[in-house]
């Protein structure tokens, strides 16, 4: 198994450090996502979730026009489709197998004509400009090349769009890091035995999520993009966050 890459960043083209880490952590893991990740957060993953979508609907208008990055099997996307039943929901994904689930759910709910599933990377998808007027994300911040990302949710948005973005954070809390740490630790000892095909989740997610600045980055760099109202909020002890801006109408 090689180390996760969380050195600095590059200076040439789309910086695809992220991806590869991504599918060091993900690779293999689509058919039982949904139950790991569950027990693995110990429910918190679904906390979360529902905790963005009380934000969604505190808008006054519903969206109409949803963009899902990072959209994997489509835990969150189904979520919004349901809390918003006139919206279409485009989700862009880098693994084919992940987006193999969610396509497949769709069909089984009769919500095929609702979606668009795209396997692609966020840095290079070709979507349509001005268009989404809600951009939504579990995960993808501490992947992405994020300058490129900020760059593209502009030419995506449509004036008024509001973004809800999260992701994993590493906690300030010494105490709190540690129980982080030594959860990972027991989850790597448990599934190197059952689940030998989530060892390199057990053994990357920490360093990654440590490594990453993107809570403290990724809000300048949507400024610097034209975006306002950018806001965070750490979520259960700073072990997770929301990035939540807007592109003025
Ligand atoms: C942990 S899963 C999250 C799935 C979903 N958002 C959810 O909450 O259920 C993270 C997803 O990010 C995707 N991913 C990672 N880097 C990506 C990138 N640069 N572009 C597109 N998808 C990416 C992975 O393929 C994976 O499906």
């Amino acid at each position: 198994m090689s180390e996760p890459d969380t050195s600095g960043p590059d200076t040439t083209g789309p910086d695809t450090r992220g991806q590869a880490n991504a599918l060091r952590i993900l690779g293999g893991t689509a058919d039982d996502y949904d139950r790991i990740v569950d027990l693995s957060t110990g429910g918190l993953d679904a906390r979360w979730k529902e905790w963005m979508l009380e934000r969604m609907r505190a808008h006054p208008a519903a969206p109409t026009q949803v963009l899902d990055l990072a959209s994997g099997t489509g835990i969150l996307s189904f979520l919004i489709l349901e809390a918003f039943p006139e919206c279409h929901l485009t989700g862009v994904d880098l693994q084919e197998d992940y987006q193999a689930v969610a396509r497949g759910r769709s069909e089984q709910r009769g919500l095929a004509d609702r979606t668009t599933w795209i396997h692609n990377a966020v840095e290079d998808a070709v979507l349509p400009e001005a268009t989404y007027d809600l951009v939504t994300t579990c995960y993808i911040p501490k992947y992405a090349d994020r300058p490129l990302l900020a760059e593209n949710l502009w030419r995506w948005c449509a004036p008024g769009a509001r973004l809800v973005l999260h992701d994993f954070a590493h906690p300030k809390h010494p105490g709190v890091d540690r129980y982080l740490f030594k959860q990972h630790q027991l989850w790597l000892t448990k599934v190197r035995k059952s689940h030998p095909h989530w060892v390199g989740c057990f053994e990357n997610l920490y360093d990654v999520v440590k490594a990453s600045t993107w809570n403290t980055d990724f809000g300048p760099l949507l400024e610097a993009a034209g975006f306002v109202d950018v806001s965070l909020t750490e979520l259960n002890h700073g072990t997770a966050a929301v990035l939540e801006a807007r592109k003025p109408s």
